[in-house]
């Protein structure tokens, strides 16, 4: 066994959190040979609740598991980390827009970026579940100078998942065969699933799906309002497709991206494809290492597609204008 991967997750009692730690601590995301040493915030109120899961932890016995202790004080529950997953916040209700809670999360992550910043590993990565995610992760890197820039993310593995799984039922093929689906810009209504520039099998996603009406008119609109849907039908927000997009984009973080494939996050924009630079922006990735990444740079744009780019790129921009109060320095 090597040494432990120290994870931190906030907001570990809710939902999402309690989809996440058995899966996390169980090696399907690190490996069989990588032991997991688990950290999980929560606020006081739910400390009790927590130690119950701790329990169950336990008695699951996962040898992959080295160790586990709650806390509600951030610093010590970043301490050492070599990942930061951030889910804890306020969720999103039915009829509540996601902009409805910047204001309302925003604060939150001045806290934790702080704490990041004053306890996590140097190398630590960061990914930001809560929503709105780009933002909260845009808040929390303003305040945490110390950690590189590369190392923040956004969660838009769900929004890939979603888009991957809707055109195989499509198509009629298996989900393993998308590729480069990539996701564009916010977490929101405005993102863009980039069909244009996906696989199924190897071929364009329009030379396999002759309907390409269906791919504008209804794929687009499906996949970007798939929160509210399921937060509708639901009556709660996802919680099991989350904390499964969060592990997955672990994974793909900490593994070699199949030749010929990307995944899809909120990294920090270096100006890549004319997005403004400083935002927290979705694009396609690729790692060669499981270590660092690139964005990819041969994705084709069309006038339609540029359009979409930029609208979400506005929106972050004046979600951004929202929550300058709460910017630190390392914007
Ligand atoms: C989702 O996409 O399901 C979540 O981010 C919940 C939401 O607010 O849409």
């Amino acid at each position: 066994m090597s040494r432990p991967v120290r994870v931190a997750v906030s907001g570990a009692n809710g939902n999402i959190g309690y989809a996440l730690i058995f899966r996390l601590a169980s090696g399907q995301i690190f490996g069989p040979n990588t032991p997991v040493s688990l950290r999980l915030l929560e606020v006081s109120q739910f400390l009790p609740n927590l130690g119950g899961t701790i329990m169950e932890l336990e008695d699951c016995a996962f040898p992959t598991l080295s160790d586990v202790k709650a806390s509600d004080k951030a610093e010590e529950a970043f301490g050492d980390a070599d990942w930061v997953i951030l889910v804890g916040g306020m969720p999103r209700k039915d009829g509540m827009t996601r902009a409805d809670l910047i204001r309302a999360n925003g604060p939150i992550f001045t806290g934790q970026g702080k704490a990041i910043n004053e306890s996590a590993s140097a190398d630590a990565r960061v990914l930001v579940v809560a929503n709105p995610c780009n933002t909260n992760c845009l808040i929390a890197k303003s305040h945490a100078p110390r950690i590189k820039p590369e190392n923040w993310f956004a969660m838009t593995r769900l929004d890939q998942n979603r888009a991957a799984s809707l055109l195989a039922d499509k198509a009629g093929v298996n989900v393993g065969q998308v590729t480069r689906m990539n996701i564009w810009g916010n977490h929101s209504d405005t993102q863009y699933p980039d069909y244009k520039n996906a696989q199924i099998g190897g071929k364009l996603v329009t030379e396999v799906i002759s309907d390409h009406s269906w791919l504008e008119e209804t794929f687009i609109p499906t996949v970007a309002k798939r929160g509210s849907a399921v937060i509708k039908a639901r009556g709660a927000s996802s919680a099991a497709s989350a904390a499964n997009a969060a592990l997955g984009h672990v994974h793909s973080a900490v593994n070699p991206t199949a030749a010929g494939d990307c995944f899809s996050a909120g990294v920090v924009s270096n100006g890549e494809y004319g997005v403004p630079s400083g935002l927290i922006y979705s694009m396609p990735l690729f790692s060669a290492d499981g270590k660092t990444y690139k964005v990819l740079t041969d994705f084709t744009i069309d006038d339609a597609a540029r359009a979409r780019i930029d609208a979400s790129a506005a929106e972050l921009v004046s979600e951004r204008d929202v929550v300058k109060d709460l910017l630190g320095p390392a914007v």
